[in-house]
């Protein structure tokens, strides 16, 4: 079976329609294309859970906060379709920006609490254009289920969110993140670290398993956790540290004091490329 492509919100809904109405299971995996294997998995797995897969490419203008990163964000749509139908996905929607908010578009939403520290403390707006385009595209496609991966744990929590605050009737489906051999958290601007940057890349990730291991270990004092994980950075000199928090997986509100299951974040830059990665822990319940 090849994948069909539709730019055309009109021609999508048509080809949705008629699976639709044999009850089918549509699956959606919204993309900003540049596919890597972190994508592939997201594919994979709606592929297993679905009957009916889209996925959508599209580089969404409003959730960019700066313009040099929306300028140099890759956009190599024929191999995107290639390895969407490699990883037989039934239909793909790549707009433009024209199709999906035309002229003098003025309509977001403001997601709330969620989206207020970590990134959305350093990427003004980001949130609210992430929100909007989702929204958007669950009411073009009307998916059963629609899968986001854990790597940008803060936008599935906006997500997770949006869909309970505005009963949006989408499952929410988290998926791993997919990593590098070296730990190194798949991502569509890895490509744009340079030999040097790239090495130093995976400490990003070691010092959060550092902070992981600490927490898992009965750490309770958040500080203290940061502390050791950003001494383990600081090694690393090229590394410019946004934040680094312990927070609730849930509110995505820092914690001062650690009591069961808490995510670590961090997002820091390698030259002129911001990296952000999660990982989960929990202390381990020595009182009872
Ligand atoms: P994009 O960065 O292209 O990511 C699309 C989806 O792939 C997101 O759900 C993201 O969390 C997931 N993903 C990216 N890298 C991953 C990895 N290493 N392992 C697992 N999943 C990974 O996120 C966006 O696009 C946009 O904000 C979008 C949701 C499409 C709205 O425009």
């Amino acid at each position: 079976m090849t994948t069909q492509s539709f730019s055309r919100i009109d021609d999508l809904r048509r080809a949705l329609s008629e699976a639709r109405r044999q009850g089918k299971r549509i699956g959606l995996v919204p993309t900003m294309g540049a596919l890597h294997a972190g994508h592939i998995q997201l594919l994979e797995t709606a592929r297993s859970e679905c009957d009916l897969v889209v996925a959508s490419i599209f580089v969404n203008p409003i959730q960019f906060d700066r313009h040099d990163d929306l300028d140099r964000y890759p956009r190599p749509l024929e191999k995107d379709i290639e390895a969407c139908h490699k990883a037989s996905v039934d239909l793909v929607f790549a707009p433009s920006a024209q199709e999906m908010y035309g002229e003098g578009h003025d309509v977001l939403i403001e997601p709330g609490s969620v989206a207020e520290n970590l990134c959305g403390r350093y990427r003004s707006g980001h949130f609210r254009g992430v929100a909007t385009v989702v929204l958007k595209l669950f009411n073009v496609v009307q998916p059963g289920v629609a899968f986001f991966g854990e790597k940008d744990f803060q936008q599935l929590a906006v997500i997770r969110h949006m869909v309970a605050a505005l009963n949006v009737p989408v499952e929410i489906r988290p998926v791993p993140t997919v990593r590098e051999p070296d730990g190194l958290a798949m991502s569509s601007r890895n490509r744009n670290l340079t030999a040097a940057e790239r090495e130093a890349a995976p400490v990003l990730y070691h010092c959060l398993c550092v902070a992981r291991d600490l927490v898992n270990g009965g750490e309770r004092d958040a500080a203290e956790v940061k502390r050791r994980a950003l001494g383990v950075m600081a090694a690393t000199p090229q590394f410019r540290v946004e934040y680094l928090e312990v927070i609730d997986p849930d509110r995505i509100q820092p914690l001062v004091r650690i009591e069961g299951r808490v995510r670590v974040a961090a997002a820091a830059w390698l030259g002129s490329t911001r990296l952000i990665d999660n990982v989960a822990a929990a202390r381990a319940n020595t009182e009872l």
